[in-house]
């Protein structure tokens, strides 16, 4: 039996924010599983990051088929947590996961067939010990597929129970616009894109996914708001021992701080007369916009959570803080 038994209040100071035009709400501020919930760490930190967010509102946990390492662990070590101790809770659970990328050798274990969204997804429902997911996106745009095909294989996926909602991630404003279409047509409950977004990665209002999908009334929910952890103190000064860089440099490496410091730190003098954090400044930045649904941010612990969190006491700018982070930030 488990001794967790979650917070009473855990509702109290969370924002929910409706994602598009859906009857869905999401917290403003979500966790995800891509790094931290792998193979290679503490399973009592997992679960310790999962209570913190469950208890202070944090009902939506992020996954994909492939986050680990290995592929599929942190699915499995999510399942784990979720038999444990979140069971109880499922219906006030918002569970998504993904499938686009690699994930296992052969010609259907990657892209956006819809052999390989069928089967991954019954492999993630088995690993995670889910009946359903709440929200299952195609993970990235695969040219070599007609969409078509990936469109009615999300629909097929949604009416067959395995998922609520369908989602899209990586997507830009022209294949988004198509996608809508065909899933409109088929009245599939398409509700969401998740797509990188932060104060140094301004994509989406590049590509046309942030305006396209305001206007087609869909939610965008934002990951790595964060730069993966650049938008924080942690490498203000130094390249911390415990840092994803050092950690786990797949994706952030150390150039990316040398090449980022100068701004980094003029952003954390602007957060400083805000009397926030970097790390509050960024996600705030990000939630003054009522485009967006969520921040999806990682942890490697669970203060980290509490902290960002913290971001929500104050969305708002002036034009003055706007103007100063985007000329440090906006190239072109
Ligand atoms: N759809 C996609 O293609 C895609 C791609 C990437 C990510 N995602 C989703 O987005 C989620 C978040 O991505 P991300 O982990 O890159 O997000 P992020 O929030 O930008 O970065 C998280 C990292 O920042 C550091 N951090 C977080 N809060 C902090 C705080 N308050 N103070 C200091 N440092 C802090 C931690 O680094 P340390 O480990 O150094 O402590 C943490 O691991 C993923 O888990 C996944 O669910 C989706």
């Amino acid at each position: 039996m488990s001794k967790y038994i979650a917070n009473e209040n855990r509702y109290e100071k969370m924002k929910y924010n409706k994602v598009g035009n859906s009857g869905l709400k999401l917290p403003a501020v979500s966790l995800g599983f891509w790094h931290n919930f792998g193979d290679n760490d503490k399973y009592s930190t997992m679960e310790e990051m999962c209570f913190t967010a469950f208890d202070n509102g944090i009902t939506h946990f992020d996954l994909a088929n492939n986050y680990g390492p290995a592929g599929g662990s942190a699915e499995k070590n999510f399942g784990r947590i979720f038999k444990e101790h979140f069971k109880p809770y499922r219906d006030e659970m918002i569970i998504s996961t993904k499938a686009g990328y690699l994930m296992w050798a052969g010609p259907y274990g990657d892209g956006g067939s819809r052999k390989y969204l069928t089967a991954s997804l019954n492999q993630s429902l088995e690993r995670m010990g889910l009946d359903y997911v709440d929200i299952f996106y195609h993970h990235r745009m695969t040219p070599e597929t007609p969409l078509e095909e990936t469109m009615c294989a999300l629909d097929q996926i949604v009416k067959s129970g395995k998922a609520l909602y369908a989602g899209l991630s990586n997507y830009d404003g022209p294949t988004l616009e198509k996608a809508t279409a065909i899933l409109s047509e088929l009245k599939t409950p398409f509700i969401i894109n998740q797509n990188r977004y932060n104060i140094l990665d301004r994509t989406i209002e590049n590509n046309g996914l942030k305006a396209t999908s305001t206007k087609l009334e869909k939610g965008i929910i934002c990951f790595s708001p964060l730069a993966q952890g650049l938008l924080t103190d942690r490498y203000l000064n130094n390249i911390p021992e415990d840092s994803r860089i050092k950690k786990d440099g797949r994706f952030l490496k150390e150039k990316n701080v040398t090449e980022n410091r100068e701004v980094l730190l003029k952003l954390n003098d602007i957060a400083a007369a805000r009397n926030q954090t970097l790390a509050e400044m960024a996600l705030a930045w990000i939630l003054k916009d009522s485009d967006i649904t969520s921040v999806l941010v990682g942890a490697s612990r669970p203060s980290q959570i509490l902290a960002n969190i913290k971001a929500l006491e104050n969305t708002t700018f002036t034009k003055a803080e706007l103007d100063a982070i985007d000329k440090l930030t906006v190239r072109g």
